[in-house]
């Protein structure tokens, strides 16, 4: 039997967050309420702690997870029951009734969770879904690319910048899986750990030579694909000379940073609009200069669309998940699993801020694993 109420990670303040008793939130139309077993922590955890963003009282921190279905709502598709393993991502950090990664339940649209194989645990599982659908976002939400399912028949080289990051290790092994050629960035000591995920050529992003280096490997052949995992001013530069003054060039951002070339296309995808439904966003009104859906408030958030496109996409990329994951062809990121559960959320996403997570994810174990 469900109980009223459970451990959740709420927000209290600027910057602040308590473990508290809330209620357990109610799976509505469409939605799957989730057992959670694990939480992973994302860098948006800490963003979202800024002012101006979740002025609701209680609203439970927490963007990925993975867990067991406890019930489901009204219209949920017959293929999600009860009892099933799954890991999944939400817009966390915005009200108690809408639920976050960082709680004993959480509720969840049933179509974009993902099937977890009972090969990959629950730990592991949670840092599934959040950075890989970014990751998915990134590459086929703008271009045509080709997909781990209609892989290329010849392949051609994509430039990962950062791809140490929970985004940048899915993104290289999907370009991987899709029969591309993977060149990333990465600070050395993850070099091994860029290869052991597939990437054919790994370059240190401090180093100067870096973009001569990277023009070098490629030669003759055509580098007009970035995909910046990054996106912050000391990356855009870099990629840009990589990929020179060639025609059709074009960027993918996780962020929303100018690219400093006008000839190169670029764009930004928000991972919230993925949902398809209207919603409010730290991160656009942080942005509100270079997004161009924002829509200028007073007060508060700002306002990003309801994208149905987004969402069909949304619900191909979890099917395809679901897919690769039982086929066993992906990683899940690197995990440190942390002490006492949710208790000490406040040190970990402080030690977050403080750029301390590099090429794994913090991970919270929530509840005892259910007997198999
Ligand atoms: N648009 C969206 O909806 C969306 C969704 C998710 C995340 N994001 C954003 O995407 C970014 C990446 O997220 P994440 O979860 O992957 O972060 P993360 O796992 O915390 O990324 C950490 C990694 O970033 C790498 N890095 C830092 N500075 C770099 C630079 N100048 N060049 C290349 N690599 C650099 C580091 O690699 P080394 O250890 O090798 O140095 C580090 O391991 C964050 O800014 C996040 O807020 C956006």
């Amino acid at each position: 039997m469900t109980p009223s109420s459970m451990k959740a990670v709420v927000k209290t303040g600027t910057g602040k967050v308590e473990v508290k008793s809330v209620k357990v939130p109610q799976p509505g139309r469409g939605q799957a309420l989730v057992k959670v077993f694990a939480a992973a922590q994302n860098p948006c955890d800490w963003m979202k702690l800024k002012d101006g963003w979740g002025e609701s009282p209680e609203s439970v921190c927490g963007h990925d997870f993975a867990g067991v279905i406890e019930r489901v709502g009204p219209d949920v598709s017959p293929e999600r029951k009860a009892g099933q393993r799954v890991a999944g991502w939400l817009d966390g950090c915005w009200s108690a009734e809408d639920g976050g990664a960082f709680a004993e339940y959480t509720v969840v649209d049933a179509s974009l969770l993902v099937d977890l194989p009972d090969s990959i645990s629950f730990e592991s599982g949670s840092t599934l879904c959040f950075a890989a659908f970014t990751a998915c976002q990134a590459l086929w939400q703008n271009q045509n690319l080709p997909t781990p399912l209609e892989p290329a028949k010849t392949s051609f080289p994509i430039l990962v910048w950062g791809g140490a990051g929970a985004v940048g290790q899915y993104v290289v092994q999907l370009i991987k899986l899709s029969g591309l050629q993977v060149i990333t960035t990465a600070s050395p000591q993850n070099h091994e750990l860029m290869k052991k995920i597939g990437a054919d050529a790994v370059f240190d992003y401090k180093d100067p030579e870096v973009v001569s280096k990277i023009k070098s490997f490629c030669g003759d052949q055509e580098l007009s694909v970035a995909i910046d995992c990054a996106s912050l001013p000391e990356s855009v530069l870099p990629i840009s000379q990589c990929l020179g003054d060639r025609e059709g060039a074009y960027v993918a951002l996780v962020m929303p940073v100018q690219v400093p070339a006008k000839h190169i296309k670029s764009d930004f995808s928000l991972i919230y609009t993925l949902l398809g439904k209207v919603g409010l966003s730290f991160c656009v009104r942080f942005f509100s200069d270079v997004i161009k859906f924002s829509k200028p408030q007073t007060k508060g958030p700002y306002e990003y669309p309801a994208e149905a496109k987004h969402y069909e996409l949304a619900k191909s990329f979890a099917k395809m998940f679901s897919q690769i994951l039982k086929e066993d062809k992906i990683q899940a990121n690197p995990t440190r699993v942390v002490p006492n559960g949710l208790a000490d959320a406040q040190s970990w996403i402080d030690y977050q801020e403080q750029g301390k997570v590099r090429a794994h994810r913090i991970v919270y174990s929530i509840n005892e694993s259910p007997a198999s």
